[in-house]
């Protein structure tokens, strides 16, 4: 996380927004940011080392790398190469997994079959994004949303065959990507002063249809691989949603008929962080001892694409 801290009320300087206003249509009060001269890498690093201390592991330990970002530092080479590099991971292998707000999801899952297989021994998946280098600040329906930050989460076969990922669902539909996007920059319109002028290098995104979209689309998947794996909403212990909009998991986890305890919300202290923002929950209930060893955990997010991805785990750590 970086230090620095953008609140409700240094955004009342910067566009004609309020804090009573972005609490109670989102929930946030502040978000942190990095700055100028730090990147996605950055952060990915420092979030990487911590997890490696924890476990009492070398880079070189590692196999395979999977950053989750739309913030890569650079188009290439991927973030991944960067971090494998910066953590002495020799030998390791890895790639830039770019799904939004899902690519977590998608990480985890992706990272947990290849362990599954018996290909991998070590997968380390990071979800990172500094989404302050993309987003508008003269647009204060998105500003206010997005904070900077990065979590890994370390993947390792268990011995204990009833632990870890039962199941997912991952989906995308690209027919609804001109609901959040960001159009320069790529092939289709590279950097040129024109996409400058337009503002074309930044989140673009039709607040209202996402929200719409993102409640329905959580509540569906949800209810989907818990029906299909034969546990009810009650038989959840901790559910990990992305945190997009504090409403959004309210509002989720209202359908579902799960007690708000039960949906872990932390968007108040960070805002949406993109692809941090699962682990960033997972972190603060394993702290204070809400998510355990054992526990049933439902993992859900959407994001822009649209993805959308559910994963359903025995919590073996
Ligand atoms: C963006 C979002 C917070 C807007 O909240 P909302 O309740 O839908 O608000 P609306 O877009 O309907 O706008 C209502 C009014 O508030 C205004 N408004 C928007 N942002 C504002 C802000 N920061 N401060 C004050 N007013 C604001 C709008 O201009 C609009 O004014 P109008 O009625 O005069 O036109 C909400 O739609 C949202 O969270 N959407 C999901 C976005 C998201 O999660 N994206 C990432 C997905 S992974």
């Amino acid at each position: 996380m970086p230090p620095k801290k953008l609140t409700n009320t240094d955004l009342e300087k910067i566009v004609d927004t309020n804090d009573e206003w972005i609490i109670t249509r989102t929930g946030i009060r502040t978000r942190h940011i990095v700055e100028e001269d730090v990147a996605t890498s950055d952060l990915s690093v420092a979030a990487a080392k911590i997890v490696l201390e924890q476990r009492g592991l070398k880079g070189s330990d590692i196999d395979t790398i999977i950053v989750c970002t739309v913030t890569p530092d650079m188009m290439f080479p991927s973030t991944a190469c960067l971090v494998q590099d910066r953590l002495g991971a020799k030998g390791a292998w890895g790639f830039d997994l770019l799904a939004a707000c899902s690519g977590t999801v998608f990480g985890l899952t992706t990272g947990a079959q290849m362990i599954a297989s018996g290909a991998q021994d070590r997968i380390l998946v990071i979800g990172a994004d500094t989404m302050s280098k993309i987003v508008d600040y003269q647009d204060r329906a998105t500003c206010v949303l997005f904070g900077d930050a990065a979590g890994a989460v370390l993947l390792e076969p268990s011995d204990e065959p009833e632990l870890g990922l039962l199941d997912y669902i991952n989906e995308v539909d690209g027919s609804g990507g001109n609901m959040l996007y960001m159009p320069a920059g790529g092939s289709r319109h590279p950097a040129s002063l024109e996409t400058l002028k337009q503002r074309m290098h930044y989140v673009h995104q039709d607040g209202r249809q996402v929200f719409k979209w993102a409640v329905r689309k959580m509540t569906d998947v949800c209810v989907q691989i818990l029906e299909r794996n034969g546990y009810t909403p009650e038989d959840v212990d901790v559910l990990l949603l992305h945190q997009a909009n504090g409403r959004i998991i309210s509002a989720v986890a209202d359908r579902l008929g799960l007690p708000s305890d039960k949906a872990i919300n932390v968007i108040e202290e960070y805002g949406n962080t993109t692809g941090a923002t699962i682990p960033l929950a997972a972190r603060e209930v394993l702290n204070d001892g809400r998510l355990k060893k054992g526990d049933l955990v439902v993992m859900c997010a959407v994001g822009a694409g649209l993805t959308a991805g559910a994963a359903l785990w025995r919590w073996a750590y």
